[in-house]
C-alpha cells in the first residue's frame, strides 16, 4: 500500500529511486513521483499519474540534474483520487521540504485547519500534505530540521512510514516509522530506505528494520536511530537478509501470477522441507520449539488474517480441530481489533499473513498481546512486522510473491497450518501418517494439476462472458471455494459468491438460472455424495456447473457441464490442488478480458492501512 524509496550516497539517486519504485510497484500503482536535491541544494519535483515506467520517461525528458539524495513514491490512493497534485512527494510552499508517506494521518483535518490559520495553503486532497507544512512550521520556530521533523511527528496520529529531504540540510535523509514498514539498506558510503527489502536487495543485503516510533537521520557515512517515545538513542546493527534476487524476475512467464501459480510444487516442498518426515513419522517446527511448553496448555486458538490468508486460516481451523482436537475460530483482522470478546490466557492467536505487514493483522496481534495471549505467526515475508512482533512462528518459505493476487502463499499457508495441526495433535490423529505421506506426494500431484493449464484456459474461454459465478464446497472445500471467488473477483473483475454447498437451499438457490454458472468442489471425501446432491439441485434449475472432481470419477461427467480432474489425495489436502485449478481459471479469465492480472485495478499487494 504505497511504496517509499529514499537514497543518499555516491550514485545517481534518481536511477536508484526509479529501480526501487519499480520493485515496489506491486504495493500501489496509481501514480508515482520523485523529489531530489541537486548539488546546490535546489529541490526538483516530478510526479505523474500511472505506472513507474511513465515516471521514468518523464524523468528522461526533464533531464533533471544529477543528485546524490532523493526520495520517491508509488501510490495507492487513500485520500484524494489519483492525480498529479495528490501524488507524492509533497512539499512545503517554498519547495524546500519534500516528504513521501505510507499510511494514514488520522488527524490531518485538524492539523491542516490549524496550519491554514497560520497562512499555509494546501494544493492536494491528501492527508500527507500536512507533513511538509507542519515540518516547515516548526522549522521556522526551531531552525533545526531534525528537531522540527520530530516535533511534527509528535503531532501526527495514525500510521506512517515517512522519508523526507530538505534544502537546509541537503546531506541528510530523514525517516520515521509508526505502524507502517520501513527498512534501511546499508551499502558502502550509501543508504537506501524502502517500504520493503525488494527495493534494496539489488544493492545490499545488510539491512536495519526500523521499529515503531523510531526516527533515523541518515548520511552517506552512517545513521543515527532514536526512539521518540522512549526519548533515547537506539543502537541497532545491520543484519544480513537472505534473499534471492532472482525470485523477483519474471523469467519466461508472461505474468508474475502465472509464474507464482507454477511455483506451487516447489512451494509445497519448501514449506515442508526439514519439517515433516514420513520415515521418522515426525513433524518438527523449529520456530515453535521455544513455546512448546506453552502450547501444551492452550485450549483455544484464534486465527486472525485477511483476504486469502483468512481462507487459508479457515482451512487451518478445520485441520487443527480435526487433527488436534483444539477449538479454533477464524476472525478477519479488521473485525477482530474492534470486537469486545472474552479472550482467556488459554487462547493462542495465530496471525496468518503473506506480507507480514497487513495493518489489520498487525492490529489484531497488538490487541491479543494486550490480553497477554501467546501470539504465533504463519508468515511468508522474512523479517516482516508480524514475524518480528509474534512470540514464535513458522515461516511459509514460499519466496517473494509479486502478483497482487496471492497464489503460492495460500498453498504454503495451508501446508504450514496442516503441519501445525499435526504437531499440536502429537500423533494422536488416525490421519497422522497418511497426511505425512501425502505431504511428500503433493508436489508431484501439483505438477499434474499444472499440466491442465491449457484445458483450464479453454474452459475460461468458454465461460468468459458470464457475469456472475457461484463457488460451492463442503467442509475443507468450503473455504477453498471462498478463495476461488476472491481470485475471480480480484483478477477477472467478475462477481462471484462463495457458499457452503449445503447452504444453497437456504436462499442463494433462487439466483440460479442458465446465466449463473457454479464452480462445484466435489472431491473424494466423505462429503462427496452430499455435494453431488447440491449439484443436482443446481442443474435441475438450469445452472451450468463446472466441477473439480478426482481422477477416476466417471459418473459426475454425465451430470455436469464440465469437469476438471485432480489427482486423488486426502480430503484435508484437496484444497491445495483445487486452489491451483481455481487460480489458473481466474488467471485465464483475466487474461481473456485483457486485464492487467498482476496489478488489478484499485488494489495493492501489501495492505498497510486499516
Ligand atoms: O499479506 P497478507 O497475507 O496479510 O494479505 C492479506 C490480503 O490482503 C491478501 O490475501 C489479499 O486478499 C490478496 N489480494 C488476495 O489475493
Amino acid at each position: 500500500m504505497c511504496g517509499i524509496v529514499g537514497y543518499i550516497g555516491n550514485k545517481s539517486a534518481s536511477d536508484i529511486i526509479l529501480a526501487g519504485l519499480k520493485a515496489l510497484e506491486y504495493r500501489g500503482y496509481d501514480s508515482a513521483g520523485i523529489a531530489l536535491l541537486d548539488k546546490q541544494a535546489h529541490g526538483h519535483l516530478l510526479k505523474q499519474v500511472g505506472r513507474v515506467d511513465g515516471l521514468a520517461l518523464l524523468l528522461q525528458e526533464s533531464q533533471l540534474p544529477l543528485a546524490s539524495i532523493a526520495i520517491g513514491h508509488t501510490r495507492w490512493a487513500t485520500h484524494g483520487k489519483p492525480s498529479i497534485l495528490n501524488a507524492h512527494p509533497h512539499a512545503n510552499q517554498e519547495q524546500t521540504i519534500f516528504v513521501v508517506h505510507n499510511g494514514i494521518i488520522e488527524n490531518y483535518v485538524e492539523l491542516s485547519e490549524g496550519l491554514q490559520k497560520h497562512g499555509y495553503s494546501f494544493v492536494s486532497d491528501t492527508d500527507t500534505e500536512v507533513i511538509p507544512h507542519l515540518i516547515d512550521f516548526y522549522y521556522r520556530e526551531l531552525h533545526d530540521f531534525e528537531k522540527a521533523f520530530e516535533k511534527a511527528l509528535g503531532d501526527l496520529s495514525g500510521a506512517y512510514a515517512i522519508a523526507a529531504i530538505n534544502a537546509y540540510e541537503p546531506e541528510k535523509l530523514f525517516v520515521a516509522r509508526l505502524s507502517s514498514p520501513l527498512v534501511l539498506g546499508e551499502g558502502k558510503d550509501e543508504y537506501i530506505v524502502a517500504s520493503d527489502p525488494t527495493a534494496i536487495m539489488a544493492h545490499t543485503k545488510q539491512v536495519i528494520f526500523l521499529q515503531d516510533n523510531e526516527v533515523a537521520v541518515i548520511t552517506p557515512k552512517g545513521y543515527a536511530l532514536r526512539d521518540l517515545k522512549a526519548r533515547q538513542k537506539v543502537l541497532r546493527q545491520a543484519e544480513r537478509l537472505d534473499y534471492d534476487i532472482d525470485q523477483i524476475a519474471l523469467g519466461t512467464f508472461p505474468h508474475f501470477m502465472l509464474k507464482e501459480i507454477f511455483e506451487a510444487p516447489q512451494t509445497i516442498r519448501l514449506a515442508s522441507a526439514g519439517r515433516t518426515n514420513i520415515d521418522t513419522h515426525s513433524v518438527k517446527l523449529g520456530g515453535l520449539e521455544g513455546v512448546a511448553e506453552q502450547l501444551q496448555h492452550i485450549d483455544r486458538i484464534v486465527i486472525v488474517a485477511c483476504g486469502t490468508a483468512s481462507y487459508a486460516g479457515m482451512i487451518g481451523e478445520y485441520l487443527i480441530e480435526e487433527l488436534a482436537g483444539i477449538p479454533v475460530e477464524v476472525q478477519i483482522g479488521s473485525e477482530f481489533k474492534y470486537r469486545k470478546e472474552p479472550f482467556s490466557r488459554g487462547t493462542a492467536l495465530i496471525a496468518v499473513s503473506q506480507s507480514g505487514e497487513t495493518a489489520d493483522t498487525i492490529a489484531a496481534v497488538k490487541k491479543a498481546q494486550q490480553y497477554g495471549a501467546l501470539c504465533l505467526g504463519v508468515v511468508n515475508a522474512v523479517g516482516s512486522t508480524v514475524a518480528r512482533m509474534t512470540d514464535a512462528g513458522v515461516y511459509c518459505h514460499a519466496g517473494t510473491e509479486q502478483a497482487v493476487a496471492s497464489t503460492k502463499a495460500f498453498i504454503a499457508q495451508v501446508v504450514v497450518l496442516l503441519q501445525i495441526g499435526l504437531m499440536l495433535g502429537r500423533g494422536k490423529s488416525p490421519l497422522y501418517n497418511d497426511l505425512l505421506r501425502e505431504i511428500e506426494a503433493l508436489p508431484d500431484k501439483a505438477e499434474t494439476v499444472l499440466k491442465l493449464a491449457s484445458s483450464i484456459k479453454k474452459l475460461a474461454g468458454k465461460y468468459k462472458n458470464y457475469k456472475d459465478f457461484l463457488f460451492i464446497g463442503r467442509r475443507y472445500a468450503y473455504p477453498t471455494a471462498l478463495e476461488g471467488t476472491l481470485k475471480l473477483k480480484e483478477c477477472a473483475l467478475i462477481h462471484a459468491e462463495g457458499y457452503a454447498a449445503g447452504e444453497m437451499k437456504h436462499g442463494p438457490l433462487s439466483l440460479i438460472d442458465e446465466s449463473f454458472p457454479t464452480f462445484a468442489l466435489a472431491g473424494d471425501g466423505p462429503m462427496y455424495a452430499k455435494t453431488c446432491a447440491n449439484i443436482e439441485e443446481i442443474k435441475t434449475r438450469g445452472g451450468p456447473v463446472i466441477v473439480i472432481a478426482t481422477e477416476g470419477n466417471r459418473t459426475i461427467k454425465k451430470v455436469v457441464d464440465d469437469v476438471i480432474y485432480i489427482p486423488k489425495t486426502l480430503e484435508q489436502t484437496e484444497p491445495i490442488l483445487m486452489a491451483i485449478v481455481m487460480q489458473l481459471f481466474a488467471y485465464y479469465m483475466a487474461i481473456g478480458k485483457g486485464f492487467n492480472v498482476d496489478r488489478p485495478r484499485n488494489l495493492a499487494k501489501s495492505v498497510t492501512v486499516e
